[in-house]
């Protein structure tokens, strides 16, 4: 049943006051560990989600082990915080040449067609030099059941193709969105299979090397958002709108804050959840891929300007030094979203945390307080224990663990929350004095007396833990 927020708010106070909605939260540049095994930092880059049947689908490039392809990802989430690992939907040694290993195999998109009932898949194929320049298309009965069915390969229409995307107009018809970089980037019409491009209905002629192009339609406008190139690393993306997806286009404008290079990320995909616009980036760690980390931001659209804005305005913003992110954590509720609540910081060297079985206080000149925890799990499995975390309500909050992590594999910790165990994936953050943020959501109980246990996962070392920031409610 769905309420007005308000009334449900009253509901939420009146009947059931240890139950409160909206307080898990998505966390961008985070490490994002599955729920499920084999709970490791969600490997699904330069994709995009579906919702098929309540569950949302993300499908993207697993980059775990370098930039070459390994396979392509799908995980599964019914709100777009909690993700389980699903399948494998292409691998190497599939049986076809374009997906042997040592190629590039990138920018998976997914759309459903009605009438084949066929879930389509294109994709970027490339030689390891990036000379072939070519899409390829797979198709699948299910959107996650399992491996799709590799069709092949082309240049679309004849040109050279890099950084793609799809898009599925409210008619049903879908047009493949390509970076020609001789020409500029195009917007093919399909044919009804979505097996094939019939015909470029619009070439961006201003310039010509926008790639990564994603549409998503707001009424009768369409907004087209793309990055300009720059290897892996990000630059100031930009959009532009109409009414024809033939055009005319209007002038392209910027979609973030001039310098903040979109918050340091390059657009994958922008879809509408229940009404709330939203931008899916990636922040690419070009030194080690399996780092890159999911840039999921509220998008603001009025009338034909679609802006990534700080809303509200962070206390850490300055244009020499501009935010990350402009929210460091939201709440997407239905038809809406918020930004993430008040919350208690606890550092992980206050002297009331208990220091168990070897783990020890180490400098991190990046950490809050100058010191982190180190020598968690491991052998002697050294564990951190932080009492007393208070929360206003009985629930399931998503809480920010600032970590350091030196090693070039993820690290994993078991972290007992009131006696249930969360194992948490912490991706490397390349020293072990700028720390990273890693989110996971538990549950909480109303009062001061929840308590976070930090120890070994399967006998490994665990993060060096700066700090945890916990909703207050
Ligand atoms: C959006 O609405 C659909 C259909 O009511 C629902 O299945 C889905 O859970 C909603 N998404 C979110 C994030 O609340
Ligand atoms: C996460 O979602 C799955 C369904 O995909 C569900 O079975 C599970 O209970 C959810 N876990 C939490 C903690 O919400
Ligand atoms: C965690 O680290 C990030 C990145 O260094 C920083 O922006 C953020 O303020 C830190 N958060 C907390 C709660 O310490």
């Amino acid at each position: 049943m769905h309420f007005p927020r308000v009334l449900s708010a009253l509901l939420a106070t009146a009947i059931l006051p240890l139950s409160v909605l909206g307080s898990i939260q998505i966390v961008p540049g985070a490490s994002w560990t599955t729920v499920n095994a084999p709970y490791q930092h969600i490997q699904a880059h330069g994709g995009g989600v579906l919702l098929v049947n309540g569950l949302y689908y993300l499908i993207g490039e697993n980059k775990l082990a370098g930039s070459a392809f390994q396979s392509i990802n799908c995980y599964s989430s019914p709100d777009l915080v909690n993700w389980s690992y699903v399948t494998k939907l292409l691998s190497v040694g599939q049986g076809h040449a374009d997906l042997a290993s040592g190629r590039v195999v990138e920018r998976p998109h997914v759309v459903y067609n009605e009438a084949t009932k066929k879930y389509v898949m294109w994709l970027h194929i490339d030689s390891s030099n990036y000379g072939e320049a070519k899409t390829g298309v797979a198709t699948s009965d299910t959107i996650c059941g399992g491996q799709y069915t590799y069709l092949g390969s082309t240049q679309p229409l004849g040109f050279q193709s890099r950084d793609m995307n799809l898009f599925k107009d409210t008619d049903g018809s879908a047009y493949l969105l390509t970076e020609d970089r001789v020409n500029g980037l195009r917007i093919d019409s399909l044919t009804s299979d979505y097996l094939k491009p019939v015909k470029t209905v619009f070439l961006f002629p201003e310039k010509y090397t926008y790639e990564a192009a994603a549409i998503l339609k707001r009424g009768n406008t369409y907004f087209i958002f793309a990055s300009d190139q720059s290897g892996w690393d990000p630059n100031d993306n930009i959009y532009s709108t109409a009414t024809n997806l033939a055009g005319p286009w209007a002038t392209w404008k910027l979609v973030a804050p001039a310098g903040t290079k979109t918050y340091k990320s390059q657009t994958a995909s922008v879809i509408d959840i229940n009404g709330t616009a939203v931008y899916m980036g990636d922040r690419w760690v070009s030194s080690n891929l399996m780092r890159s980390t999911y840039v999921w931001l509220p998008l603001t659209i009025s009338g034909t300007t679609a802006s990534l804005v700080p809303t509200p305005v962070l206390s850490f913003w300055s244009s020499t030094n501009p935010p990350q992110n402009n929210q460091v954590n939201w709440v997407l509720n239905q038809g809406s979203w918020s930004p993430g609540t008040t919350e208690t910081t606890y550092e992980a060297e206050a002297s009331a945390n208990v220091l168990a079985a070897g783990s020890k206080s180490v400098d991190c000149s990046g950490c809050s307080g100058k010191k982190s925890i180190g020598y968690i799990g491991g052998s002697p499995n050294g564990k951190l224990t932080i009492s007393s975390v208070s929360s206003t309500a009985t629930t399931q909050t998503t809480i920010r663990i600032n970590y350091t992590n030196a090693d070039s594999a993820q690290r994993y910790a078991t972290l007992s929350v009131n006696g249930a165990k969360y194992i948490v994936a912490f991706i490397p953050t390349g020293d072990d004095n700028t720390p990273g943020t890693a989110s996971v959501t538990v549950r909480l109980n109303q009062g001061t007396a929840n308590t976070f246990v930090f120890e070994a996962y399967n006998g490994g070392w665990g993060p060096n833990i700066d700090r945890v920031a916990v909703p207050v409610s």
